[in-house]
């Protein structure tokens, strides 16, 4: 029994150490948060010399009893440091082992306890993500990003292309008819603030039929070289055809075909009289095809030559070197 006037017996856990091998420090103290599942963990223990037996518990369950391992698990050890030290370290720390620890003192008089509630926590990763896709305008498409981590992730979504604006969806991303303007590449990102968010890629094809943009007709003198312009927005890319009347035109003599994504141009190296009057553009891809009528005007007929948008600077540039190669200049 407590001879009168001695001090009583003290046991404190004063901090937790953790090592952190992900580069992501936590420091005390409580709650103790821990990342990931590489680190070690040491709980420590500080006694007083009057302390006659010591333990370490897992919630209820005697890990050491004094220097007596009870525990069968491997990666628990003791750190002591004379009689004043009684730490407890946990190796390769799993999200099982989150929980309170008890460092339990029994002196002369009575039982003294220290707690220590160590949450675990591990940053969050994607497992799961779907793969790039190729769809049909209107299609519904729906996205999966499956992400771990503790505490649970939350998942959000972007499209990247144009504006990067948040989209509404978590783990699945639901795009009732999808559109033309949905396509390109979609971010997922999972974030539970215990380390950098991990982030995934997904990329949407959005496969529609042709859908012609811009004519461009013109009005050359007899002899000078004639050009006819089409341009068709497709995605998969549009393949072109003109024609004259009913008959398809094709590379032959005096006439020339150039295709480039999905632009055309019709060259007819020295117009006859014969040359005038109304072609046809046809672009089509396997789901449809539109034509639109281009004209080649006798000169100071021609109407509308730039109601269609004008070609662009590019494609004049393209045009002016097809052109070169086509006459040898
Ligand atoms: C603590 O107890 C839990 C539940 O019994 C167990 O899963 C875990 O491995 C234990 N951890 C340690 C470090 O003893
Ligand atoms: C797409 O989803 C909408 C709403 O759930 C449904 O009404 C429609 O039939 C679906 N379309 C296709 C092509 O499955
Ligand atoms: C040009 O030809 C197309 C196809 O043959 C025809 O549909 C269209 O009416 C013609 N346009 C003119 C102005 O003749
Ligand atoms: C253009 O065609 C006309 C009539 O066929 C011919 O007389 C002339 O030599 C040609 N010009 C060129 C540059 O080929």
């Amino acid at each position: 029994n407590k001879a009168p006037g001695e001090p009583e017996a003290e046991a404190s856990i004063t901090e937790t150490l953790f090592q952190n091998l992900l580069g992501c420090f936590v420091s005390p103290p409580p709650p103790n948060r821990l990342c990931g599942v590489l680190f070690f963990c040491v709980c420590r223990c500080y006694v007083d010399d009057k302390v006659s037996k010591v333990a370490w518990l897992n919630r209820s369950n005697i890990i050491f009893a004094g220097e007596d391992k009870w525990s069968l698990d491997p990666r628990v050890d003791l750190v002591t440091k004379g009689q004043l030290e009684y730490s407890l370290r946990i190796q390769k720390v799993d999200v099982y082992d989150e929980g309170s620890y008890t460092c339990s003192i029994q002196t002369k008089q009575q039982p003294k306890t220290s707690q220590v509630y160590l949450i675990v926590q591990v940053p969050a990763t994607i497992y799961k993500v779907s793969e790039d896709i190729i769809v049909n305008e209107g299609s519904n498409v729906t996205l999966s990003c499956l992400a771990s981590g503790r505490p649970d992730p939350l998942i959000t979504w972007r499209l990247l292309n144009p504006s990067a604006e948040p989209l509404d969806g978590e783990e699945y991303l639901d795009i009732i008819g999808i559109m033309r303007n949905q396509a390109g590449r979609y971010e997922c990102k999972a974030s539970n603030d215990v380390a950098t968010p991990d982030v995934k890629y997904v990329n949407v094809v959005v496969n529609y039929p042709p859908s012609i943009r811009k004519t461009q007709s013109s009005e050359p003198p007899v002899g000078r070289l004639g050009t006819l312009q089409c341009e068709a927005a497709a995605v998969p890319t549009p393949e072109f055809e003109w024609y004259r009347d009913d008959k398809r035109l094709s590379n032959t003599q005096g006439i020339n075909i150039q295709i480039l994504g999905g632009n055309t141009v019709l060259m007819i190296a020295n117009v006859t009289e014969e040359d005038y009057g109304n072609y046809t553009c046809v672009a089509s891809n396997r789901l449809g095809a539109q034509s639109a009528s281009v004209f080649l005007y006798r000169p100071g007929t021609g109407r509308d030559i730039n109601g269609s948008a004008c070609a662009s600077l590019s494609l004049w540039l393209l045009l002016a070197s097809f052109a070169c190669l086509f006459f040898k200049c």
